[in-house]
């Protein structure tokens, strides 16, 4: 006992540890501010951020507010920069040029599958997506976009109209408020679920699948990037999840296959349809995969940009005046049933929506990792090494007066305004390349770049365009839409892993005749 209790008095108490703890960052904090003042430094290394705290490096400036942190380092450092986050090293490169260097990037230099893995596969699950080899990737692209044709949407327009007329019809008359962003994600999962991942899907969505969609959706946040694996409960519920889903989809895929029910118009069938260039067909645990990428691809960046369009508009009755006029003049009346090749017609929404992917970019930076031993940026000649993570940020682009006039404003005109710089911009040709899933159909030069470019360029743009001008062709036609009373449109909210709007973000409506 007397050998135990010397033992227990000579350790440090609590106090001296916490005390050791606060002097060991302290002197941390130190070594870290003098090497950046007075330490070597690489003249062929872009620029570094300066940071208080080792390790951590600007997270929280970044993580708070990006846009505004990112466009004072522009100011500081130019379109080239460095900055620590969490351990790692990111190197911003903005304005066209910046563009079309992290969207060009080829394959052996930078890559997405590295930036972004260690979080993806644990969703997706394994072989899809970034866990599969480049080449097949590029195939299940192919795939996708292939089941995501002019046939199938010419299906999925009534199909819309039908979730959002159901969705609403039990709010409250004659008029009442609804939040955003919450409200449109509950309808675009019914919308979306119902066009692409399938009856069986869309039939369960109020049942099991729910609370699958939600442990995979937390499995989905920022601090899986940063944390990809802990020891907690949120952690287990994704992986089961994700072992769960492709249960369910594998019961369906066996279901449709026994009894030949093969004449759906959704990507499941597409997918089920397809084979690989070696002519085997896709394992039902890839198809899964991808429909949950899927899924993880369009549901909460379309939800987003249908909450902020009804904000912008709902804070501007001229235009809501002017989308109404419009169907009156292009469909004959706002009785007229929605039809694929009407809802094209609709140019004056395609801008409201166009106009606010501008200003509230749901994705407004994307990553790619540098694998090769560097990269050298020929604009500025800077080298960046490998293992650092290279960012294009479309979200600053998109706002930066060089290519928009008056950029903090939401006007929709400005896209058939020729007087707007963004008309004149030079772009490259890389608009026609093809990567093997068709031609990207953009440059990576374009300042205005809300679905990326290059070979990770979005394939659900179409998609999710119709879906979004479907839901509020009809919402206008069933609602009389403007913000609660001394409300202007929110602010954006970065904390999540797509920019949604602050709390509180509500419409109030008021249903027509
Ligand atoms: C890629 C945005 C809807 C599926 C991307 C990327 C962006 C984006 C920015 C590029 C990511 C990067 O380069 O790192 C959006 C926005 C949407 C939308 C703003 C709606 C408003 C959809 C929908 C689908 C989808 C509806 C599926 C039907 C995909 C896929 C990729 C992608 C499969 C490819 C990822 C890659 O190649 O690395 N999207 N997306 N997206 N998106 Fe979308």
């Amino acid at each position: 006992m007397a050998v135990i209790s010397t033992l227990v008095t000579s350790l440090p108490s609590l106090s001296h540890l916490a005390l050791y703890a606060f002097l060991a960052l302290g002197v941390s904090v130190i070594l870290n501010i003098l090497n950046q003042l007075f330490g070597p430094k690489n003249t062929k290394a872009p620029p570094v951020v300066f940071s208080w705290i080792p390790f951590m490096g600007n997270a929280v400036e970044f993580g708070v507010s990006p846009i505004k942190f990112l466009q004072s380092c522009q100011k500081k450092y130019g379109d080239i920069f460095t900055f620590y986050m969490v351990g790692r090293r990111v190197t911003v490169l903005l304005g066209a040029d910046g563009n079309q260097f992290v969207f060009n990037s080829k394959q052996n230099l930078s890559s997405a599958a590295e930036a972004y893995n260690h979080m993806t596969k644990y969703v997706f699950g394994p072989e899809v997506v970034y866990d599969a080899p480049h080449s097949v990737f590029l195939e299940q692209k192919r795939f996708i976009k292939a089941g995501l044709n002019s046939d199938c949407f010419r299906q999925h327009v009534p199909m819309i109209v039908d979730e959002v007329v159901d969705f609403f019809k039990d709010f409250k008359k004659p008029s009442g408020t609804f939040d955003a962003y919450h409200t449109f994600g509950s309808l675009i999962i019914c919308t979306a679920s119902r066009c692409l991942m399938g009856k069986e899907i869309r039939a369960n969505l109020d049942k099991s699948v729910a609370q699958l969609y939600y442990d995979l959706d937390q499995g989905f946040q920022p601090i899986n990037f940063i944390f990809p694996n802990l020891p907690l409960p949120s952690y287990r519920k994704r992986d089961a999840a994700c072992k769960k889903m492709a249960e369910v989809y594998s019961g369906i895929i066996q279901r449709r296959r026994r009894e030949n029910d093969n004449t759906n118009s959704d990507l499941l069938q597409a997918l089920m349809d397809a084979n690989y260039k070696d002519g085997s067909p896709l394992p039902d645990h890839h198809i899964a995969g991808m429909m949950i990428a899927v899924l993880f691809g369009g549901q909460h960046t379309s939800a987003t940009t249908t909450a902020w369009t009804l904000l912008e508009l709902a804070a501007r009755p001229d235009l809501l005046r002017a989308l109404r006029e419009e169907q009156i003049a292009k469909l004959g009346s706002l009785k007229t049933d929605l039809t694929f090749e009407n809802v094209k017609e609709l140019t004056l929404l395609e801008n409201c929506v166009r106009e606010t992917l501008r200003l509230h970019p749901p994705i407004f930076q994307m990553m790619r990792k540098v694998i090769a031993d560097s990269v050298t940026f020929e604009k500025t000649g800077h080298e960046i090494p490998k293992g650092n993570f290279l960012c294009a940020v479309p979200g600053v682009t998109q706002v930066d007066e060089t290519y928009f006039n008056d950029p903090l404003t939401y006007n929709p005109m400005r896209w058939v305004d020729l007087t707007d710089p963004v008309h004149a911009m030079e772009a490259g040709d890389d608009a026609n390349v093809d990567y093997g899933f068709g031609a990207v159909g953009i440059s990576s030069k374009s300042p205005f770049l809300p679905f990326g470019a290059g070979r990770h360029r979005c394939i659900g743009e179409q998609f999710g365009y119709l879906q979004i001008k479907t839901i509020i062709a009809t919402m206008i036609r069933l609602f009389d839409l403007e913000l609660e009373e001394g409300k202007s449109v929110p602010k954006s909210d970065y904390t999540s892993m797509v920019v949604v709007p602050e709390k509180p973000a509500n419409i109030k409506y008021t249903w027509r005749e």
